[in-house]
């Protein structure tokens, strides 16, 4: 027999829970699992556990009683059977209701449809009650938008487990493809001087003594830096040095809204660098996309061209929604019952499809010859001003309709307008137009931005000086250029977007980020 034929009878070595951490309700499962498939049949399994968990549901009849236990270790629920004939303490089990438990019992095939096993009840001992009784906890049913103004209390709640572990999956699945594919994980600072996409929504800052600050705008020494009515100081909107000369930097220094500039500095020299950084934005929108903090995976590759930069994109999208919706079988089985209806098929979809590349010139034809239908399908949001002209920006609704009801899947589109984009996109030759491509994704919108660089000393600076740019802060990202400039390309993808799209069908983005925190919400 050959060795190979041999292995395939050897039985995998029976889990054996952590030695340092508590047993954990996955740890059970595991086990009843291994047994049943390799060893014993499952009605011959029975061992006693003992676990700490919590209470998710509690049904009594008059003599016995289920207690649903869940600890996040696993979305399937640990069944408890109560019975009133050998527990002193039944009458009062209803008190449990929600509530943090440690129960021993003996852990068996489960009689009844619904659960693979049970365990039989021996001692169940309260840790912690849930002293009101009108708690959020207790409910039934919630809706997501009403968890919004709980959010410590959600990761109790089934449905944020499901989210919660998918986004947990997919950045195990990203940091696996990018360890692939040779990428050093590398996150530049967060603290920065510089606003890399130069739209002027960084926040700004300060050890300063805001107090203080208004005491001296009172007193008009800084008369000149706010406006006359305004009551309160934005620091965000000081723009000059003088405000920080006494700062902590001695110059304004902001939260990042990129880390793209100084990962294009690690990839002189890495090739292929990437970071999940958060990136700040201090834009005023309340959408279902817009956070005012958010996770940004952004990579940068050296040597890439265009159509590279478009392959990479797509494959990684592919690769971690299809690993995803693997390693999250179950979660994706449970969310597509009811919560997310159809949500399989559309990861599915993103997965089997070949995404469309089109330019932008294309996408502002199709644009205007759909123009009807896109004002009626949007009629609540937009009104014909808002269909773009070459030129313009094609807007977030426009941008899902060529996803969505066109191509009816991810849509590139390449080669944007120069004044549309920021200073650091290559140039095309048609002295209008730069390499820079948008991931459009059906239902979503935006989800990656990015460009090949502007590699050419002469152009980047000819640039920053069209947009009068101030150089002193980037005079290192202008060096790149003059110190072995290369090609290189890179991008940025919104993982909370990813997220969002991989656990809801038109989900708000506040719903998949554990305490989000956008324009005018910041609560904890
Ligand atoms: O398109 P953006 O602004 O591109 C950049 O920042 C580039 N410097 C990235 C790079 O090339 N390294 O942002 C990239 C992505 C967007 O496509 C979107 O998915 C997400 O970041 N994003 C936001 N997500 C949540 N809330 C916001 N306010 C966001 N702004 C951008
Ligand atoms: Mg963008």
């Amino acid at each position: 027999m050959s060795e190979f034929e041999s292995n395939t009878n050897i039985i995998p070595p029976a889990p054996v829970p952590d030695s340092v951490l508590p047993i954990q309700i996955s740890d059970i499962f595991a086990d009843y699992y291994h047994w049943t498939n390799y060893q014993v049949e499952p009605e011959n399994y029975a061992k006693v556990w003992e676990v700490s968990a919590w209470v998710r549901d509690f049904r009594s009849q008059s003599e016995h009683a289920f207690i649903s236990l869940t600890d996040g270790s696993t979305s399937q629920i640990l069944q408890v059977f109560c019975e009133k004939a050998n527990m002193p303490n039944f009458d009062s089990l209803d008190n449990l209701r929600g509530a943090t438990v440690k129960v021993r019992g003996l852990v068996k095939k489960s009689p009844a449809k619904g659960q693979d096993i049970e365990m039989v009840c021996e001692t169940i001992e309260p840790i912690g009650l849930v002293s009101d009784k009108n708690s959020i906890i207790l409910a039934k049913t919630v809706q997501l938008e009403t968890l919004r103004g709980h959010q410590h209390l959600r990761s109790r709640f089934r449905t944020f487990g499901y989210i919660y572990k998918i986004r947990s999956q997919l950045l195990k699945h990203i940091h696996e493809f990018f360890h692939s594919k040779g990428f050093y994980n590398l996150d530049p600072n967060i603290i920065t001087t510089s606003d890399c996409e130069g739209a002027g929504e960084v926040f700004t800052i300060t050890t300063h003594n805001v107090n203080k600050i208004a005491e001296q705008v009172e007193s008009n020494c800084y008369e000149r830096f706010v406006e006359k009515d305004e009551t309160s100081i934005t620091i965000g909107s000081l723009t000059t040095s003088d405000l920080y000369k006494d700062d902590f930097f001695q110059k304004q220094a902001f939260l990042t809204v990129s880390s793209q500039l100084q990962l294009e500095a690690l990839c002189a020299g890495l090739s292929r660098v990437y970071t999940l950084n958060p990136s700040f934005r201090a834009e005023k929108s309340k959408t279902k996309r817009h956070l005012g903090c958010f996770t940004h995976l952004e990579w940068e590759i050296a040597f890439i061209d265009i159509n590279q930069l478009m392959d990479f994109s797509e494959a990684l999208v592919k690769n971690v929604i299809g690993k995803t919706l693997k390693s999250c079988e179950f979660e994706y089985a449970e969310l597509n019952k009811f919560i997310s209806k159809g949500i399989i098929d559309k990861l599915s979809n993103v997965v089997n499809e070949k995404f469309e590349r089109i330019s932008y010139d294309k996408a502002i034809e199709l644009v205007e010859e759909h123009k009807k239908a896109i004002l009626k399908k949007f009629s609540k949001e937009i009104t014909i001003k808002d269909i773009p002209k070459w030129g313009d920006d094609v807007g977030s609704y426009c941008e899902r309709y060529i996803a969505e009801e066109i191509y009816h899947k991810p849509v590139f589109i390449y080669n944007y307008p120069k004044e549309l984009k920021s200073f650091y996109m290559k140039q095309n030759d048609d002295g209008k137009s730069v390499q820079a491509v948008d991931l459009l994704m059906p239902t979503l919108g935006e989800l990656i931005g990015s460009s090949i660089r502007e590699d050419s000393y002469e152009k980047l600076v000819q640039r920053m000086d069209e947009k009068s740019m101030d150089k002193s802060v980037l005079q290192w990202y202008v060096d790149l250029r003059a110190c072995s400039t290369f090609p290189h390309g890179g991008a940025g993808l919104g993982f909370d977007r990813l997220v969002n799209f991989c656990s809801l069908m038109d989900g708000n983005i506040r719903d998949v980020v554990p305490f989000p925190v956008s324009y005018q919400e910041c609560d904890y």
